[in-house]
């Protein structure tokens, strides 16, 4: 079995989150644009906080990815918790390098550094690593990999607990007064290069509908009180939050249609 070495993201190796996160998509025009947005939120990151991600390498090729920062950071929140790591997303694409450690070298190097004082926390003591998986149908799902590697569900979101105890996040409240009645809404994240391209495709499926409708993409991070207005609800049509995907073409048409007619 080849060896597996941690590095966190710098300028230095920036390029290789896409190597990564975008394998076999690096040449699509559409990718290309997401991953410049993310490309810009991660040189921010890494001025403020040194990094936000790391990166596990087998025999010298970037195999696994592992995001992270600390809740802090987050702009879009109405309070945040001290000394509170979010653990954003691990991926490793390739099947090959699957099973070898790879993503279990990121965690435990994410877990050593809480331990000690890192860069990224400004001097807080780590309190807990929080992480609210997520399922793509793709390889181990995240709630599986987290349990195997010492995460505990706390309910909507899985911890590790470093120097503190849990505390419950305060989740915003939903107010229809604040959306834009007119128009429909989709937040996305510079976090990740899928998030834009996904919120492309939304305003896509919106426009067959409705070609009349305006449709305005949010940047959360760029326009956190957009967000924060709207209890970062994903996608907001003429005031009504919809909850089904475009995976659900059936069922997300028929809300879109729901929210659109149901408020004229
Ligand atoms: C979860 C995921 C990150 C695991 O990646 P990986 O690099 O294969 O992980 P590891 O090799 O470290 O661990 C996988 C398994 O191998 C085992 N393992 C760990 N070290 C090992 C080693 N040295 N040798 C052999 N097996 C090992 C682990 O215990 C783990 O077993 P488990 O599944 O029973 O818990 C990967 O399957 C994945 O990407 N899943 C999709 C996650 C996703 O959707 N991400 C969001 C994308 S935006």
């Amino acid at each position: 079995m080849g060896a597996v070495s941690v590095r966190d993201v710098t300028e230095a190796n920036i390029e290789d989150v896409f190597r990564v996160c975008s394998c076999g998509r690096l040449e699509d025009p559409i990718q290309k644009e997401g991953i410049e947005i993310r490309r810009h939120w991660l040189r921010e990151m890494i001025q403020e906080y040194g990094t936000c991600v790391k990166i596990a390498y087998l025999e010298g090729k970037p195999v696994a990815h592992l995001m992270f920062y600390p809740e802090e950071a987050v702009p879009f929140l109405s309070s945040t918790r001290e000394g509170v790591v979010l653990l954003r997303c691990v991926y490793n694409p390739f099947e090959e390098a699957r099973g070898k450690g790879a993503s279990t070298a990121l965690v435990s190097s994410l877990i050593e550094d809480c331990r000690g004082s890192p860069k990224f926390l400004k001097g807080v003591e780590c309190s807990f690593i929080v992480s609210e998986p997520f399922n793509t149908g793709e390889g181990t799902p995240m709630e599986k990999f987290y349990a195997s590697s010492g995460f505990v569900r706390r309910g909507d979101e899985m911890i590790y607990e470093i120097n503190g105890r849990y505390v419950l996040p305060k989740r915003l409240v939903w107010n229809p007064d604040h959306a834009n009645k007119e128009a429909a809404t989709v937040i996305y994240n510079p976090t990740c290069e899928y998030s834009y391209i996904s919120a492309t495709r939304v305003r896509d499926a919106i426009n067959i509908l409705y070609p009349n409708l305006p449709v305005w993409l949010i940047d959360q991070w760029q326009k956190p009180e957009a967000s924060l207005s709207l209890a970062n609800e994903w996608l907001v049509v003429k005031g009504t939050p919809i909850k089904s995907g475009l995976k659900d073409r059936k069922s997300f048409d028929a809300e879109i249609k729901q929210a659109v007619e149901g408020s004229s």
